[in-house]
């Protein structure tokens, strides 16, 4: 299969050398020990990531357009290690911005912070065109940060078509945050489209108040060749179900020119659709409210100003057209101004800047570095089936390829050969702690935890590994 050795050879470790940051990885890696009761967590993979530059996509995807891309099987060199089930963990970055919102007394103020959270739960996908790893059934991820008050156990819970149900939990009660994700990928000859089905709900325990809402579609552009980029677009609402107000996100399509790029615009609207709040940024820097008022005459202004350069130079043809047809490849649009700040706008959130190294190591931020870390004594606790223990990312982060491919393979063929000697028998898949069930707020079909994780009874559990 693709995933055979050959696929990568000639990604010699030649790229091991000219990634200066071997060095420092391993200098920082020892740095797990508790200082102040807190503990440290890894700022670094153990290894920069393999070159991709010799592998060419084009080949193994010709023959595949419009297929659904679980359909395809692609040279581990795509990959990131990291499970999806860690992926989605990624959401958790900014846990922040929600305990901000448990603590407003304010309910619009509440509902911009709890905005800013769902933006800034994708904004970790800027630069990450790795593909994580597709969970195995039955796998599981935990993550307890003391550190910013909260516990997470998530599980993969449906393997064709592929869900990940998850289930966060504040430490002190304010808040649980859950959902269930089917990401649909598509495959469109130049690009590749995940759609975010799935419900996410997050309850604000203290003030009785439920949010739920969808993510933004992610397109990874240029697959096949030109430089890989990421967009975010389609609307976003998150509803306030205690009320019917609700706030709508507009992630906005680059567009012809670029203009729109990585731009997010919306509002908060009550139950008569009165604007509140006007909330406007990028999700890959960051978020601002201001008065509606404000915000509309400013645009005006800005329009007529624009309307005024008009007769400025037009721009090569090339660069007109983001062509549908033809093998070119469709170029990020050159970005050079960043959010222009309205006077009197509130900041709401603004994304960290990813340690010095991440461009050797999947484009990670800090906290992706640092999900896949087998801490001191976790071993003895965590759950068998937890991604952590998963061979071929362990082996991938490690930098062993043949490894990683090797493994990858044995634990797909081990998974298609469970199914098979479970259909003989006539036996169905058990999911282990989530629950299919109706989200009681959506009314929509949802993975609902039924409990008992952390009591850390692992019975029953499969063998995965
Ligand atoms: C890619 O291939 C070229 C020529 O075949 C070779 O010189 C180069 O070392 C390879 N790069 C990597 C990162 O393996
Ligand atoms: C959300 O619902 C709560 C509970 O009814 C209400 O008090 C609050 O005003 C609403 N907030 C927003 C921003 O919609
Ligand atoms: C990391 O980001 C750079 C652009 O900043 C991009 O060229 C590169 O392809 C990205 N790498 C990965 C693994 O996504």
């Amino acid at each position: 299969g693709l995933d055979s050795d050959e696929s990568y050879e000639g990604a010699s470790e030649a790229s091991f050398k000219d990634a200066g940051v071997y060095d420092d990885a391993q200098r920082s890696n020892g740095s797990t020990s508790p200082e102040n009761g807190i503990r440290k967590r890894r700022t670094t993979l153990p290894a920069p990531m393999f070159s991709r530059n010799n592998f060419s996509v084009w080949g193994i995807l010709k023959k595949c357009i419009g297929l659904e891309l679980s359909k395809i099987t692609m040279p581990i060199v795509f990959n990131e290690p990291l499970s999806f089930l860690q992926r989605i963990t990624e959401y958790m970055e900014h846990t922040y911005l929600i305990n901000k919102a448990c603590s407003l007394s304010d309910s619009i103020e509440r509902m911009q912070a709890v905005a800013a959270f769902a933006v800034s739960a994708v904004a970790s996908q800027w630069d990450r065109t790795g593909k994580p790893f597709n969970p195995l059934l039955g796998e599981t991820y935990e993550l307890t940060r003391e550190d910013q008050g909260y516990r997470l156990i998530s599980e993969q819970v449906s393997h064709h078509p592929p869900v990940s149900a998850f289930h966060a939990e504040s430490l002190v009660g304010d808040f649980v945050f859950h959902g269930s994700i089917y990401p649909k990928l598509k495959f469109w000859g130049k690009s590749v489209e995940a759609e975010p089905k799935g419900t996410i709900t997050l309850e604000l325990l203290k003030h009785g108040e439920v949010y739920t809402w969808t993510n933004p579609f992610c397109c990874v552009h240029n697959v096949i060749l030109g430089k890989l980029w990421i967009e975010q677009y389609g609307t976003v609402e998150i509803l306030n179900h205690s009320t019917g107000d609700k706030c709508v996100l507009n992630f906005k399509p680059c567009g012809m020119f670029g203009k729109e790029l990585h731009r997010v615009e919306g509002y908060i609207q009550d139950k008569s659709k009165k604007k509140l709040c006007v909330i406007y940024g990028k999700w890959t820097e960051c978020m601002w409210s201001m008065d509606p008022q404000t915000y509309e005459s400013n645009k005006k202004a800005e329009k007529k100003a624009d309307s005024k350069k008009q007769k400025s130079p037009k721009l090569p043809d090339s660069q007109q057209k983001r062509g549908v047809d033809g093998d070119d490849a469709d170029n990020m649009p050159e970005v050079l101004e960043t959010v222009a700040v309205i006077p009197g706008s509130t900041l709401l959130w603004r994304i960290s800047s990813r340690p010095q190294h991440s461009a050797k190591m999947y484009n990670f931020t800090n906290f992706a570095m640092s999900l896949n870390e087998l801490e001191p004594g976790m071993q003895a606790t965590l759950a068998p089936t937890d991604c952590r223990l998963r061979p071929d990312i362990r082996a991938m982060e490690n930098g062993d390829m043949d490894q990683a491919s090797r493994e990858k393979e044995r634990l797909e063929e081990k998974q298609r050969s469970a199914r098979k000697d479970r259909s003989k028998v006539e036996e169905e898949w058990s999911t282990r702690w989530f629950q299919s069930g109706t989200n009681p707020y959506t009314s929509s079909q949802d993975w609902l935890y039924t409990g008992g994780y952390f009591d850390r009874k692992y019975s029953d559990l499969p063998d995965i590994y």
